[in-house]
């Protein structure tokens, strides 16, 4: 394991009332145990939510953490209660250092699962790796199965490659697989049941997420969003036999059909009902500590390792940040104009 250089404390910090092993809370009776980290902002897909079609101005590679970066916050973080890891993007599969990222959580004691949210497009040359390396799960977008409306709202052909992906994902070793569907009226609404049967023989967990206002052309606004209760409504319309089971934190609502071998899930991503469960720490690509994926509040971990800061005042950062956060989404989201262009600036 990497031993991490400790600078000399020089001053102390006036937050400071827990030893660096105590558990990271908040005012809610929270406790967060799960570091969502963006490994980029590139993706190879132009999803019409989350970006334009130009792209964003994405941030130089200086700008991002670096793999030293990242092994020092996972270092710190492991140490502060974080069991569960889930790297995210962009597209984290862009991302060439990724496998030594997997393999080095992997390795360290506190960590007990190590996750990836990725669009597939990569997923089928890299399923080895990934089994190797010692990922958990992975959580695959996808929004449609038709190869005409996967162009229309990726911007770019693909369902085939992404397809292949999840069957490839599927008959790995991998425990968890799961789909992600942006649930949107008019667009995929006629589809819920195409993705349901996708349940009855795999052991996946598809799940219907809300879209959220996060993309600088606000499609969200144009009559698409498509809420949780109407999205279990329509499901429960089609389906007499739905039993409630146990799901993570943000699958809301989740279900088993009948004796299918997979789950179903309702992820209130925009209603934002899931807030009392939260236990997510997010940090973005180029270092900043979120503390709900709603704030505008960012604190710059990278400068902070950049300049110096010794790894009890980093730790600082974390638990005060976090001690702060906002009982749910809509306070977080009321503190501040959103003037991100692309989910990809949070990592999602
Ligand atoms: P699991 O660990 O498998 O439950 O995955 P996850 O849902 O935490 O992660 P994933 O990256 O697959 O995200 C699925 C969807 O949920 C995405 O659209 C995310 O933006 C959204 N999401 C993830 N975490 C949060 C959250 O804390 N709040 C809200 N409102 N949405 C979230
Ligand atoms: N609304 C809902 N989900 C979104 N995602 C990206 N942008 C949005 C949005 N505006 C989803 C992706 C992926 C996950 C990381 O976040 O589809 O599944
Ligand atoms: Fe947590 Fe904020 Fe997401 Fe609510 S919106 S679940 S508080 S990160």
């Amino acid at each position: 394991m990497r031993v991490i250089e400790n600078n000399t404390y020089t001053a102390p910090s006036p937050g400071v009332l827990k030893t660096s092993a105590s558990p990271i809370e908040d005012q809610h009776g929270r406790t967060f145990n799960y570091l969502r980290l963006a490994l980029n902002e590139k993706c190879n897909l132009r999803c019409m939510y989350c970006m334009p079609e130009e792209g964003i101005n994405f941030r130089s590679e200086d700008k991002l953490l670096s793999i030293d970066e990242i092994f020092h916050l996972l270092e710190l973080t492991s140490e502060m209660g974080v069991t569960k890891i889930r790297l995210t993007g962009g597209e984290p599969l862009l991302r060439k250092d990724l496998f030594p990222i997997i393999q080095y959580a992997n390795s360290m004691d506190g960590i007990d699962s190590i996750h990836v949210t990725t669009n597939g497009l990569l997923l089928s040359k890299y399923i080895h790796d990934l089994e190797e390396s010692g990922v958990s799960g992975l959580n695959i977008s996808l929004d449609t199965l038709n190869p005409k409306k996967f162009k229309i709202i990726t911007r770019r052909d693909g369902l085939d490659l992404v397809l292949n992906s999840l069957h490839k994902a599927m008959q790995s070793t991998i425990q968890s697989i799961k789909l992600n569907v942006v649930g949107m009226r008019d667009f995929n609404d006629d589809e819920l049941m195409d993705f349901v049967r996708l349940t009855k023989e795999n052991d996946i967990t598809v799940r219907f997420v809300e879209l959220m206002p996060f993309d600088s052309h606000q499609i969200w606004k144009t009559g698409k969003f498509y809420g949780a209760d109407h999205i279990l409504a329509d499901i429960k319309n089609q389906v007499s036999e739905l039993k409630p089971i146990d799901g993570s934190r943000t699958e809301h609502h989740i279900f088993r059909v009948d004796d299918y071998k997979g789950k179903v899930a309702v992820i209130p991503a925009y209603s934002r009902s899931l807030c009392g469960a939260c236990n997510r720490i997010r940090i973005t690509a180029d270092g900043k500590l979120l503390n709900c994926l709603y704030s505008q509040n960012e604190i710059n971990l990278r400068d902070a390792m950049r300049t110096g800061k010794t790894d009890m005042m980093i730790k600082d950062m974390i638990y005060g940040t976090m001690k702060k956060k906002f009982k749910d989404g809509w306070e977080a989201q009321n503190q501040g104009n959103d003037n991100r262009e692309s989910m990809t600036q949070i990592g999602g």
